[in-house]
Parts: structure tokens; C-alpha cells; sequence
């Protein structure tokens, strides 16, 4: 059976794999400090929306195409279309972007290594607010350290993502995402114990709607994508593997629900502690790497649970840039017939090339800049919110109006050996709801 060998062993492995590569830096880092600069609540209402009728039928829609063309993502859209140039294009521009994207990302990644070991050697305890935040400006804005562990961040991920889909990727996820949840559920035990934790859970759960502009929806729906790995065919490749008997509406639905649960777990971490410290929870990308080692240093035991959130931060991690240097490497594998191992090798070292110029542009290169953004917020808006909607876009007019309907039912249920009661739904989002609304993401973006 050809999908045993190539793909995932099991349904959980399926899921927890896809839940690995959809939970990161985005729900940790990301979504608590959009929903502190967008009030709160009401943001959190909106994005779950968002999730729910436009993120859980997108991902089905990677599923679909990739389980359907049991290939990368150009080999994907290559056995899919008979070949159209047009759509294999759409391949390349997918492994561009998972390109640019990995290249960002693995700087943060980077971060989060070097506070982990800070962390575990306990260099963030008993620092003043001041010079925490001046560990942080001095580490970032510094050459030498911040490449050398973002290298090393991209070399562990490509010593996994080597070891195969099944003993790597799947198994690697399989072990850490338990424990990613573990930890987190600790965490938040931690936080709801401290006095004044009460303010901060007010915070994500009241919602205020009068905060709620038109940026926030779009925020909003460009983080649900960026969360949940969407428009990039992340989701195309983790679909190839996905065994042919597995509920795809299902799968997405769990993975959905394990990225959600993470985004309210981590804000419950972090607010009742950014309250009940005082600290402003509107600080934006700082909230992780300056507001939480200042709540660490006043809390009981707090260098221990320093620790605990920056395992649990690198687990998320790990898996997400798992899953940005698979695209890559199934692709090189498939397509240019070169071994896993060089595969791995040879695209961590572009990434690493490209990522470099964006550690720099914190530091030697801050002064490289294109309407004041520098080279890593260039990266960072341009695939967030233009290539990854385009991308999405396209997809959903790939599989709603030139991949006959027949054939998205059939892989939908299993070439008709489960019961697909909501097809006519998910087939109306594919075909208007979901177009229509990245329509009008890609063209507020631009008028931003
Ligand atoms: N979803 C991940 C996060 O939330 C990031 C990520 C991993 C990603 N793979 C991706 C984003 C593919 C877009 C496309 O951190």
C-alpha cells in the first residue's frame, strides 16, 4: 500500500503531526499580543468565527488536494490539474513562500532557544524591568549570537524532519505535543493561583465590541490563517500523508480545536500574570520576551516556571518549523529525486542564508528599510498578509471551480464509504464564502 510507506502511521499521529505544525510561535507569541492590542474578548469571539467557517474548510481544502494528488505540493497540483502549467506554478509560488516564511520564523525560533537556555541558567532571575528589557535589546540587536542560535534551531529541525515522516516527523510530534499540553496546563494553574489573576481572565473573556475596528477583523483572520497554517501548502503535504480510510473533516476539525485550545490557553497564561504584575497587556511582540521574565522574576518558584514556558514555547516551535522545512524537502525529494538527508541539508542551508538577513536587520542591518518596515517585518508582512491570502485564494478557486465537484466529494468521503452530511455547505464556503472573503482581506491589506 503506497500511502503506508510514504505517509503517517496512524489517525492520531495524522493529527497530533498537523496540530504540531499549525500550533507555534502564532498561538504563544502572536495571538496573545493581537488580542491585547485588539481589547480582548471580543477579538477572541471574532477569531473563533473566523476559525470555525473559514479555517477548519481551508484546511479540509489542503487536506483534500494533497491526500487526493498523493504528492508534494507541486506533484500535488501536478496530478490533480493533468499537468496545467498554471497550477503547477502555483506549486513554486507556494515553496517561494514557505521559503520567505521559514526564513523569518527562524529567527524568532531562534529567541526563544537562546531564553530557554537563559532561562535554565537562570540569567533572567532577579533582573530589574530595565534590564530585562535590555538583555532582550542587546541579544536581538547583536550578530554573532542571534545566527548562531537561530542556526542551530534550523539544524535541529532539519535533523528531525531527515529522520523521516514517520520516524520524525510523526513520532517526534506524538511524544511532544502531550507534553506541549502538559505544560501549558501547568502554566495555567500557576497563573490563575496568582493574586489579582481575576483581571487578566476578565480581559480575555468579556468581550467589548467597542474596540472592535475594521483592522481587528482583519487581524483576526490573518492570524487564523498564520495559526493554522494555511495558504502555503504546509497543509497540502501533512495531507499526502494522511491514510486514505481518515476523516478529513474530522482531522481538521481536532487540529482546529488543539490550535484554539492553545491561543485561550496561552492568553490565560499570560494576562491573569500580566495583571496581576501590573504589566500592560497591549505591549505587543515584547509580551513574551520582556513582559513575561519581568512576571517570572515576581512570582514564587518563578525561575522554574520560566523554564517550563520556554520548553514548552520551543516544543511548539520545533513542530511548526518541522512542518515549514517538510513542504521543502518532500517536494526536493519527489520532484529532483534527491535523498531525505541532502534534501534536509541542503534547503536548512538556504533557509539559514535568507534567515540570516533577517536576525541582521535587528541589529547591523536595521537601517535597511522599506517604508520604515526592516527586512524582517518586509518578510513578515508581505507573506502574512498578501502571499498566504493569494495563495489561499487560489486554492479555493483551484478546488471549488476547476477540480470537478464529483471528485472533492469522493475524497471527501472516502470515495463514498462515509457519509459526508454537510458536503453541500463546505462546498458552498469553497466556492463563495471563502474566496470572497480573502477577496476582501487582500484588498483592505492594500489600502492599509
Ligand atoms: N502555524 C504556525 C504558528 O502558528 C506557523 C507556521 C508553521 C506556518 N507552518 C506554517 C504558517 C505554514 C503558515 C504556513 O506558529
Amino acid at each position: 500500500m503506497a500511502e503506508k510507506s510514504r505517509g503517517f502511521t496512524s489517525y492520531i499521529g495524522a493529527i497530533l503531526a498537523a496540530a504540531g505544525g499549525a500550533v507555534g510561535l502564532g498561538n504563544i507569541w502572536r495571538f496573545p499580543y493581537m488580542l491585547g492590542q485588539n481589547g480582548g474578548g471580543a477579538f477572541l469571539l471574532i477569531y473563533i468565527f473566523f476559525v470555525l467557517f473559514i479555517g477548519i474548510p481551508l484546511m479540509m481544502t489542503e487536506f483534500i488536494i494533497g491526500r487526493r494528488g498523493e504528492s508534494n505540493v507541486i506533484g500535488s497540483y501536478r496530478n490533480l490539474s493533468k499537468g496545467n502549467k498554471g497550477w503547477i506554478t502555483l506549486g513554486i509560488f507556494s515553496i517561494v513562500c514557505a521559503l520567505m516564511i521559514y526564513a523569518f520564523y527562524s529567527v524568532v525560533a531562534g529567541w526563544t532557544l537562546n531564553y530557554l537556555i537563559l532561562a535554565c541558567r537562570n540569567q533572567l532571575n532577579g533582573l530589574s524591568t530595565e534590564e530585562v528589557a535590555q538583555t532582550f535589546n542587546t541579544f536581538t540587536q547583536g550578530s554573532f549570537y542571534p545566527v548562531l542560535f537561530q542556526f542551530l534551531f534550523i539544524a535541529i529541525t532539519g535533523g528531525v524532519v531527515a529522520m523521516g515522516v514517520q520516524k520524525g516527523i510523526e513520532k517526534f510530534s506524538k511524544i511532544l505535543i502531550p507534553i506541549l499540553f502538559i505544560l501549558l496546563l501547568l502554566m495555567c494553574v500557576r497563573s490563575l493561583s496568582l493574586k489579582g489573576a481575576s483581571e487578566g481572565l476578565k480581559f480575555v473573556f468579556n468581550p467589548d465590541f467597542s474596540k472592535i475596528t475594521g483592522k481587528s477583523l482583519l487581524d483576526a483572520l490573518g492570524q487564523s490563517f498564520f495559526s493554522l497554517s494555511l495558504g502555503i501548502g504546509a497543509m497540502i503535504t501533512y495531507g499526502s500523508y494522511i491514510r486514505k480510510g481518515d476523516n478529513l473533516f474530522k482531522s481538521s476539525l481536532w487540529v482546529a480545536i488543539c490550535d484554539l485550545g492553545v491561543a485561550i490557553l496561552a492568553s490565560i497564561v499570560i494576562f491573569p500574570a500580566v495583571f496581576a504584575l501590573g504589566m500592560n497587556p497591549a505591549d505587543g511582540p515584547k509580551l513574551v520576551y520582556i513582559v513575561l521574565p519581568n512576571v517570572f522574576n515576581n512570582m514564587p518558584m518563578g525561575n522554574i516556571f520560566a523554564i517550563v514556558f520556554f520548553i514548552l514555547l520551543n516544543i511548539a516551535t520545533l513542530t511548526s518549523t518541522m512542518s515549514l522545512l517538510e513542504i521543502l524537502v518532500s517536494t526536493a525529494v519527489e520532484e529532483l529525486h534527491w535523498k531525505r538527508g541532502t534534501a534536509s541539508i541542503l534547503a536548512s542551508i538556504l533557509v539559514f542564508g535568507m534567515g540570516i538577513f533577517c536576525t541582521l536587520s535587528f541589529g547591523p542591518l536595521k537601517d535597511v528599510t522599506i517604508g520604515g518596515k526592516n527586512i524582517f517585518d518586509i518578510f513578515d508582512l508581505i507573506t502574512a498578509s498578501y502571499l498566504m491570502p493569494i495563495g489561499a485564494l487560489l486554492m479555493t478557486i483551484f478546488l471549488g471551480w476547476f477540480y470537478p465537484k464529483t471528485e472533492v466529494r469522493a475524497e471527501l468521503s472516502n470515495d463514498g464509504k462515509r457519509k459526508v452530511r454537510a458536503f453541500e455547505i463546505y462546498h458552498f464556503i469553497l466556492r463563495y464564502m471563502a474566496p470572497i472573503a480573502l477577496i476582501v482581506i487582500l484588498i483592505s491589506g492594500f489600502f492599509k
